[in-house]
């Protein structure tokens, strides 16, 4: 799987092998430069699932439920997951099981495809006291495989693990029944994600280790910028062929 924000990219990616698009609110970072993803609201996630939604012809689009939008009671919960799903979303994620788990139940049984998300869970950074690998410890360890446990008992379809020793993610990963979907949990997971734009190395300041950049996609962007630029400078564009008569 891939993230995925806009449309653009997203009917890039139905002409891929992809498996599945997540419209993370890892785009509150990427997308709008926010230092966490507190800042994502369920009126934006909205927005950005209905443009991947409308590219991404044929994918299965998992829309990001955003900070407290499934902590804040059944209703609420049900609320922002429909809203998800009524823009085009095929199925929810959201982080966490422990005291939501009604939530997770009723969207279940509502015939709504859950996604957990479990590890280094980015809407609990300030808890965490910054972005840091989760389950190293034998409580923390536990902890995790405990709420892996729990999401399949409830019902989720799949896990999100991130950035957790990749043991520790080999060791939930095999008893479980539903797939495990790894993002810096090493390879023993059942699958992988990654940002599409730390997978096109668009951002050169931001390199986690598990962020393999599979494109210079930065030296691509400014390569092309600096051409148009010396072009128009050197009065070669537009050519006649690029103008209207
Ligand atoms: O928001 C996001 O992009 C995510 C992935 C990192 C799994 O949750």
């Amino acid at each position: 799987m891939v993230t995925c924000y806009d449309y653009t990219f997203a009917r890039l990616l139905s002409k891929s092998a992809i498996d599945g698009i997540l419209v993370g609110d890892s785009a509150a970072m990427v997308m709008h430069g926010h230092a966490s993803t507190l800042s994502a609201s369920v009126e934006v996630m909205c927005l950005l699932t209905g443009a991947v939604v409308r590219g991404a012809a044929g994918k299965f689009v998992v829309a990001d439920m955003p900070f407290l939008s499934f902590r804040k009671g059944l209703a609420a919960g049900m609320d922002a997951a429909h809203a998800l799903m009524a823009a085009g979303a095929n199925a929810v994620k959201l982080e966490g099981v422990d005291g939501h788990e009604d939530v997770i139940q009723r969207l279940v049984q509502s015939g709504i495809p859950v996604m957990g998300h479990l590890g280094l869970q980015p809407q609990s950074v300030h808890a965490y006291g910054g972005f840091r690998v989760q389950g190293r410890s034998d409580d923390s360890a536990r902890e995790t495989a405990r709420r892996a446990t729990a999401l399949e008992e409830l019902g989720a379809f799949a896990i999100v693990l991130e950035c957790v020793p990749a043991d520790l993610a080999r060791q939930i990963t095999e008893p479980l029944r539903i797939p495990t979907i790894g993002i810096g949990a090493g390879t023993g997971c059942d699958g992988q994600i990654l940002v599409l734009q730390d997978l096109l190395g668009m951002n050169t300041d931001f390199r986690p280790k598990f962020a393999r950049p599979f494109l210079d996609g930065a030296r691509c962007v400014l390569d092309a910028v600096a051409q148009f630029d010396e072009a128009v400078k050197a009065g070669t564009f537009p050519a006649v062929e690029e103008s209207y008569s």
